[in-house]
C-alpha cells in the first residue's frame, strides 16, 4: 500500500511537471471564418470555400511543441470539420476533425480546436473533411518549424514558399457529391490549380484568355524551401520546375536523404519540401508545372497546372513548350522506383536532438498484421460503394470516441478483418482493434485501376516496401528495415502493394483512409482504436470541455448563442487554459 501511494504521488508530480511544461509552451492563435465566395479559377464563376475570405486559406506557421488554438466559425450552409492532415494529434483524437471522433460543427456555430504539435516538425496541410468540401477548397498549408536549438540538416533557406497543387472541377462539391450519389464517376477534372489559380497561358489554344495564374517571385542565387502539397480530389500529379533541380529534403515530417529530382510524382494528400536554388541566368521566366500522371496525356492536356517562377532580374516571359513529364508510358516501374528512392536521413535530428534513426523500427517484432485490399467500386444494397477488405465503412451516428467516453454499446464493431473477406462485400461501422504499444504491419493491396494514397491520422508510419503483384509472406524479404521513410501518406500503385509499419503508441481512435476523395466518400476507410488498458489523463488527454454532442448523445448539447461568437484574444484563451489546468491539477490531488 505504502509503495502504491508513493507511486501515485510520484505520478501526480510527474503529471504536474509535464502539464506545466505543456502550459509554458507558446500559444499560436488563429481565427478561421469559413464561408463561400465566388471565384473563377478556370474562367468559370463558381462557389469556392474560403477561409477569412481567401482561397486557399491562410498558412498556419508553428514551432515544435506550440499549443495551437484555431477558432473555426462555420459560415457554410452545411456541417463542417477541419482536419490537420499529417499533423499528429498526440494523445487527443478529440481534435482530429473527422466524423469517427468528432461531432460536426453545425452551420452558424463556431468551435475552437486546441492541440499541441508535440515532438513534430514538417510540412502538412489542413482541409475540410466532410461532404466532399475539399473539392471546393477550404485548405491551406500547415508548417511546424524546428525549435531553434535543434539544427535542420541543411543551410537555412533564404525563403519559404508553399505551393498547393490539385486537380479541380468547375462543378462545386455539392454537384460532385450528387454525381457520386447517383452512382456515377466524376470523370476527368477540368484542370489543375496551383495556389488556387488556373494555368498560365502557355498555349493560346489550350488555355483561354483572362485566367489569373500564380507567380512566385525569387531572387537570383538564393535557395528557397518550397513545400508542395497535393490537395486535390483524386489525380496523381507530376511536379517540376523548368531548368531547376528539386533537391528533396523533407517528407511529411521526416528529413530525407537529400537527392536531386528533375520532377517528382506527388499523389493525393502527399507533401514534400524541396530546396531549390535559383541558379539559372533568368533569360526568361520559368514554368512551374503540375500535370496529371498515368493518363492519356493527349486527352488530359487541360488537366495541367502552370505557374510562373519569376526572377527579379528576369529578361522576359516564359514561352515555348512546357518541360517534359517523365517519358515512361511503357515503364510502370519508373514511378515506383522513384518512390523507393526516397529514404530517411537516419543521422539527421528530427523534432528532438537525436538522430531520426535512433528508433530502430527494423528490429521490432510485429504484433498485429492487417492485409487491407481495395477493389474498384461495387454495388452494395443498390448503392455504388468502395471497399477495403470487403467492408464499406459507414460513419457511426455517434462518433466512436464519444461513444466510448459514454460507454455506449453497439455504435461500432471491433471486428475489422485482418485478411480481405472473400464473401460478398458489406456496409458496416467496422474498425481495427489496435494493441496499445503494439507494432502493426499493414499491407495495402490495390486491386483498383488507379493509384490510391493511404493516410493514417495520429501517426507517421514507416514505408518499408512496395511492389507490383500480390503481396505474399515472402515479400517481407524485400522490406527496407533500415532507412524506410516515416511519413503519413503513401501511394499504392494499381495492381501493387505497399507495406507500412506503425508503432501504436498514440492512444485514441484514428482514421485510416484513402485520400482520394471519391473513394473515401464512397466508404474506403476505417479507424484504428488504440486503448491504454490503464486509462489515465497522461496517455490520453481528457475530453475537452467544449466537445460537441450529436447522434444518440445530442440531448447533452447546449445550444450555442450565435450572437456571442466574436473573435477571441490570445490572452483570454491562455487564461481559460490555465484555469482548466488548475482545475485538473487540483482534482487529481484530491482524487
Ligand atoms: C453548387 O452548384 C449547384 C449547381 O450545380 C448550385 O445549384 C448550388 O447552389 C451550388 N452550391 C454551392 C454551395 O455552391
Ligand atoms: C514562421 O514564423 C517564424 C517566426 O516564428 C518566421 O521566422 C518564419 O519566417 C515564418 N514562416 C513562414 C513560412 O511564414
Ligand atoms: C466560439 O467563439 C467564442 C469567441 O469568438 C469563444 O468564446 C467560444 O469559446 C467559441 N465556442 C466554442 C465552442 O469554441
Ligand atoms: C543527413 O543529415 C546530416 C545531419 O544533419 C547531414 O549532415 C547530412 O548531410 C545529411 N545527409 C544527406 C545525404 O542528406
Ligand atoms: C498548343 O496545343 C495544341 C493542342 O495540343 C497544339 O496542337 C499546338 O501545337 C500547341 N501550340 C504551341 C504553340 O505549342
Ligand atoms: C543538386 O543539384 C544542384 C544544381 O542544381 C547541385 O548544385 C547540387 O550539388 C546537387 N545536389 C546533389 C545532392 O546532387
Ligand atoms: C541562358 O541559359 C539558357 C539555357 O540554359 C541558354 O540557352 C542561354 O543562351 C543563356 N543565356 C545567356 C544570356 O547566357
Ligand atoms: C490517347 O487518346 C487518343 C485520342 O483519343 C488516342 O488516339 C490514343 O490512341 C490514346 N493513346 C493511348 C496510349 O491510349
Ligand atoms: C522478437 O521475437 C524473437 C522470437 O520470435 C525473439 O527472439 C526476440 O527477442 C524478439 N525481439 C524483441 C526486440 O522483442
Ligand atoms: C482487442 O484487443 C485487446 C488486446 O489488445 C483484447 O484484449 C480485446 O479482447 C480485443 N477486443 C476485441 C473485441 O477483439
Ligand atoms: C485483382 O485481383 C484479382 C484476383 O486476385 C487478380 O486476378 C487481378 O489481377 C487483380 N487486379 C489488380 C489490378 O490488381
Ligand atoms: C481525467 O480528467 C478528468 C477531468 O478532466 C477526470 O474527470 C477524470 O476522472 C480523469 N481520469 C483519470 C483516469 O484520471
Amino acid at each position: 500500500m505504502a509503495s502504491r501511494s508513493f507511486l501515485s504521488v510520484f505520478f501526480i508530480y510527474v503529471s504536474l511537471i509535464t502539464s506545466l511544461c505543456f502550459a509554458e509552451d507558446p500559444f499560436v492563435n488563429y481565427d478561421f471564418e469559413v464561408s463561400y465566395i465566388t471565384a473563377s479559377p478556370l474562367g468559370v464563376p463558381q462557389q469556392v470555400i474560403a477561409i477569412n475570405g481567401k482561397f486557399p486559406g491562410p498558412g498556419i506557421n508553428t514551432t515544435t511543441n506550440n499549443n495551437v488554438v484555431v477558432n473555426v466559425r462555420n459560415k457554410l450552409d452545411e456541417d463542417l470539420l477541419i482536419t490537420w492532415a499529417g499533423v499528429q494529434q498526440r494523445r487527443s483524437s478529440w481534435q482530429d476533425g473527422v466524423l469517427g471522433t468528432n461531432c460536426p460543427i453545425p452551420p452558424k456555430w463556431n468551435w475552437t480546436y486546441q492541440f499541441q504539435v508535440k515532438d513534430q516538425i514538417g510540412s502538412f496541410f489542413y482541409f475540410p473533411s466532410l461532404n466532399f468540401q475539399r473539392a471546393s477548397g477550404g485548405y491551406g498549408g500547415f508548417i511546424i518549424n524546428n525549435r531553434p536549438i535543434i539544427p535542420i540538416p541543411f543551410a537555412t533557406p533564404d525563403g519559404d514558399i508553399t505551393i498547393l497543387i490539385g486537380d479541380w472541377y468547375t462543378r462545386n462539391h455539392t454537384a460532385l457529391r450528387r454525381t457520386l450519389n447517383g452512382g456515377k464517376d466524376l470523370g476527368m477534372p477540368d484542370g489543375v490549380l496551383i495556389n488556387g489559380k488556373g494555368p498560365y497561358r502557355y498555349n493560346t489554344t489550350l488555355v483561354p484568355d483572362g485566367i489569373d495564374y500564380e507567380t512566385i517571385d525569387v531572387h537570383p542565387g538564393k535557395t528557397y524551401r518550397i513545400r508542395v502539397h497535393n490537395v486535390g480530389v483524386s489525380t496523381s500529379l507530376n511536379f517540376r520546375i523548368q531548368n531547376h533541380n528539386l533537391l528533396l529534403a523533407e517528407t511529411e515530417g521526416s528529413y530525407t536523404v537529400q537527392q536531386n529530382y528533375t520532377s517528382l510524382d506527388i499523389h493525393v494528400g502527399q507533401s514534400y519540401s524541396f530546396l531549390v536554388t535559383m541558379d539559372q541566368n533568368a533569360s526568361t521566366d520559368y514554368y512551374i508545372v503540375a500535370s496529371a500522371r498515368f493518363v492519356n496525356e493527349s486527352l488530359w492536356q487541360r488537366v495541367t497546372g502552370v505557374a510562373i517562377l519569376h526572377y527579379t532580374n528576369s529578361k522576359g516571359k516564359a514561352s515555348g513548350p512546357l518541360p517534359d513529364p517523365p517519358n515512361d508510358q511503357y515503364d510502370k516501374t519508373f514511378s515506383m522506383n522513384q518512390a523507393r528512392s526516397i529514404r530517411w536521413n537516419v543521422s539527421a535530428s528530427g523534432a528532438r536532438p537525436n538522430p531520426q534513426g535512433s528508433f530502430r523500427y527494423g528490429s521490432i517484432n510485429v504484433t498485429d498484421i492487417y492485409v487491407l485490399k481495395n477493389k474498384p467500386p461495387v454495388m452494395i444494397n443498390g448503392k455504388r460503394r468502395t471497399t477495403l477488405s470487403g467492408v464499406s465503412f459507414v460513419n457511426p451516428g455517434t462518433p466512436i470516441r464519444l461513444a466510448d467516453q459514454y460507454k455506449m454499446k453497439g455504435v461500432y464493431k471491433l471486428d475489422f478483418p485482418s485478411k480481405p473477406l472473400t464473401g460478398s462485400p458489406r456496409m458496416e461501422t467496422s474498425i481495427i482493434n489496435g494493441t496499445y504499444r503494439g507494432f502493426m504491419e499493414v499491407i495495402l493491396q490495390n486491386n483498383d485501376t488507379k493509384v490510391q494514397s493511404y493516410h493514417m491520422n495520429g501517426y507517421a508510419f514507416f514505408v518499408v516496401g512496395m511492389d507490383y503483384g500480390e503481396w505474399t509472406e515472402n515479400s517481407r524479404g524485400t522490406y527496407n528495415k533500415w532507412d524506410g521513410i516515416a511519413r503519413t501518406t503513401t501511394q499504392v500503385y494499381p495492381g501493387a502493394w505497399t507495406a507500412i509499419l506503425i508503432s501504436l503508441d498514440n492512444v485514441g481512435v484514428w482514421n485510416l483512409r484513402t485520400e482520394n476523395l471519391d473513394s473515401w466518400y464512397l466508404g474506403q476507410e476505417t479507424y484504428v482504436r488504440v486503448v491504454n488498458p490503464e486509462a489515465n489523463n497522461k496517455t490520453e488527454l481528457p475530453m475537452p470541455d467544449n466537445a460537441l454532442f450529436c447522434g444518440a448523445l445530442s440531448k447533452l448539447q447546449k445550444p450555442q448563442d450565435i450572437s456571442l461568437a466574436t473573435s477571441i484574444t490570445s490572452n483570454r484563451s491562455k487564461f481559460f487554459f490555465t484555469l482548466l489546468l488548475m482545475i485538473y491539477v487540483i482534482s487529481s490531488i484530491f482524487r
